[in-house]
């Protein structure tokens, strides 16, 4: 029987129009699929390259799995690595050109093993009001005071330092789809740390991210396979001894199971196709569609959020109701792009979050700019 408490608690999700009810998604590729017994055109994946199903990236996963095991038996700390591990964490130093990786088992704990180990007490943490959730709940774990600034606003950060501060933003937005302005943050002063989730793969020299496009050397930067890189897991960046420091003090890292091998194994296949000639391809295809979807947007009245090439392109309806009936038109009409409520953003901002993948075709995105036009011109 569910209790009294949680049953009030739902409903009161239910009034406030910010109840979630994710559905199966059935797909073979990442942008075609069948949802809620409609075949769609899928819009809100981050499998931004489409190597989440590229039979390199699922037979490195699978052959890993076979020469390890389904799992990594232990935290690391306990069991060791795997070879598996190390050989990533070596590919991605020498694709990154840092001192040091370590790899952990999702972004939203690489996030909280920074923030929970890096800034000690007394410190502050100077925090773009826009950061993600794992960003925001790595600051609570960490014992410091945390200042937190409008997006985007430099002088606001410069102005919140102090001696031995850290500043932490994204290298591209994830509800926005905006670059962070990392060069004005590595000017301010403070230690930089940069998530780079929805970057790396996407932007900057073969594929490094914004830090690296920019020309700057945070002293930590995230990086997630969950998203360009079509799998799961994360690893952040650094140098040798900041990283041994995270090894022996970063909870998310000391106190749970290491990475599986089989996404460790999918994230190398995934990083060598990432770093290639044909990364570069899928990114300026990608950058293409970013620039049509946007430029369709417009043609329809719309406001499209974030930069002209970035693959999260969002259109901010306003409230609740307006987003969700948006979003249900558009799945009506054979398109899956899910409305994004509080509190992943700020109330009053309700939008849809379309992503692009570089499996997706112009004909896709003319399709989709065709069925929100007229989803949004429909009364009610
Ligand atoms: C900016 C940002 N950081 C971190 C994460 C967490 O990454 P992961 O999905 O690998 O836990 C996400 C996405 O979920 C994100 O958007």
């Amino acid at each position: 029987m569910t209790p009294d408490f949680v049953l009030r608690r739902l409903e009161r999700i239910h009034e406030r129009g910010l109840h979630r009810d994710p559905p199966i998604v059935e797909t073979a590729d990442g942008v075609r699929g069948r949802v809620r017994g409609r075949d769609v055109r899928l819009f809100c994946s981050n499998d931004y390259l489409g190597l989440r199903t590229d039979p390199r990236v699922t037979a490195a996963a699978g052959a890993a799995a076979e020469r390890y095991g389904a799992g990594s038996g232990s935290s690391r700390l306990i069991a060791g690595s795997l070879p598996v591990h190390a050989e990533l964490e070596e590919a991605l130093a020498d694709w990154l050109g840092v001192g040091g990786v370590l790899v952990v088992p999702s972004g939203y704990q690489a996030n909280l093993a920074l923030l929970g180990a890096l800034p000690e007490r007394g410190d502050r943490i100077v925090s773009d009001r826009l950061n993600h959730a794992s960003i925001i709940d790595g600051c609570r774990l960490s014992r410091a005071e945390v200042k937190r600034v409008a997006h985007g606003d430099v002088d606001a950060v410069r102005a919140a330092v102090q001696p031995g501060s850290f500043v932490i933003g994204e290298g591209l937005y994830s509800m926005d789809g905006d670059r962070g302005p990392v060069r004005g943050w590595a000017s301010a002063g403070g230690w930089l740390l940069v998530d780079e989730a929805h970057s790396v793969g996407i932007f900057g020299p073969a594929g490094r991210g914004v830090c690296a496009e920019e020309g700057v050397e945070p002293l930590a930067r995230v990086g997630t396979f969950g998203k360009a890189f079509g799998g799961h897991g994360a690893f952040i960046a650094t140098d040798a001894g900041t990283r041994d420091l995270l090894v022996n003090t970063g909870r998310t890292h000391i106190f749970t199971t290491g990475l599986p091998p089989a996404a460790a194994g999918a994230a190398l296949a995934a990083l060598a196709v990432v770093r290639s000639d044909e990364g570069e391809d899928l990114r300026g295809r990608l950058a293409a569609l970013a620039r049509r979807l946007r430029q369709g947007l417009r043609g329809l009245g719309l406001e499209p959020g974030g930069d002209e090439d970035a693959p999260i392109v969002p259109v901010v309806l306003g409230d609740e109701a307006r987003a969700m009936a948006a979003s249900s038109r558009l799945l009506e009409a054979g398109f899956y792009a899910t409305a994004i409520r509080p509190p992943t953003v700020a109330a009053g901002t309700c939008r849809i979050r379309f992503t692009l993948s570089a499996r997706h075709g112009a004909a896709d995105v003319d399709a989709l700019v065709d069925a929100l036009g007229k989803a949004l011109d429909e009364p009610g």
